[in-house]
């Protein structure tokens, strides 16, 4: 976090939701919103990691603009649940970050049948965006400024020459029948 810099952008009355805040680039763009001024909603896997990060953000910036919301983006209706609970606080979000992302050691389905890495790393972030759409839009309105969505990759997810590490192959290997219905959302 740029401590003792000053502020070049002025994010008060912005609200802004970041997934993975817990992780290492998570927690540091949401600690440099707050401290440009956004309401920052951070979503953490477990209540006890999301609070523990706002009292760490508070302490830092000063002041308490980070709010907490759970979700295992693994889950589809659980990126439901977290949309809605968004929904209930807040009538309009100027930045998304899908930041939220992992490496599997192994071929992993999460609970919708869905291959892991597809499901956190790419599913997760589109439905999360297309189930705030409206928010997005009527954050833009509000402020005559486009919304914007930023989303996090991993160069790796696009290199399908596996590595063996430890001495697993990585990326996993692909099962093509995880391609067949890529976009599952239930
Ligand atoms: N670090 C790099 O060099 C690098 C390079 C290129 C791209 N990226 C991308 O940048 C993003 C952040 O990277 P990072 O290094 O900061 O990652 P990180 O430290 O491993 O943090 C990942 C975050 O995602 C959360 N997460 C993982 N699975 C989740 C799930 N099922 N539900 C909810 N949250 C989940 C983690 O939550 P927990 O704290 O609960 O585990 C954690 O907050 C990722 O998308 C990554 O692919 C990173």
């Amino acid at each position: 976090m740029s401590d003792g810099l000053p502020a070049t952008v002025d994010l008060s009355g912005r609200v802004s939701l970041v997934t993975g805040a817990t992780g290492g680039m998570g927690r540091v763009v949401a600690a440099e919103l707050a401290h440009l001024g956004s309401t920052v909603v951070v979503v953490s896997r477990t209540a006890h990691g999301g609070d523990a990060l706002r009292t760490e953000i508070a302490d830092r910036v000063g002041a308490d603009r980070v709010e907490v919301l759970t979700a295992d983006l693994a889950v589809q209706a659980d990126v439901r649940r977290l949309a809605a609970g968004f929904a209930e606080r807040h009538d309009a979000l100027h930045l998304l970050v899908n930041n939220a992302g992992a490496h599997y050691r192994q071929r992993l389905l999460g609970p919708d049948g869905v291959e892991l890495h597809l499901a956190v790393n790419h599913l997760a972030g589109f439905l999360l965006t297309n189930s705030l759409l409206e928010h997005l839009h009527a954050g833009a309105r509000a402020t005559s400024t486009p919304s914007r969505v930023v989303n996090l990759v991993s160069a790796t997810m696009g290199d399908t020459r596996q590595l063996k590490i430890l001495p697993r192959p990585r990326p996993v290997t692909l099962n093509p029948t995880d391609l067949s219905h890529p976009a599952r959302l239930n």
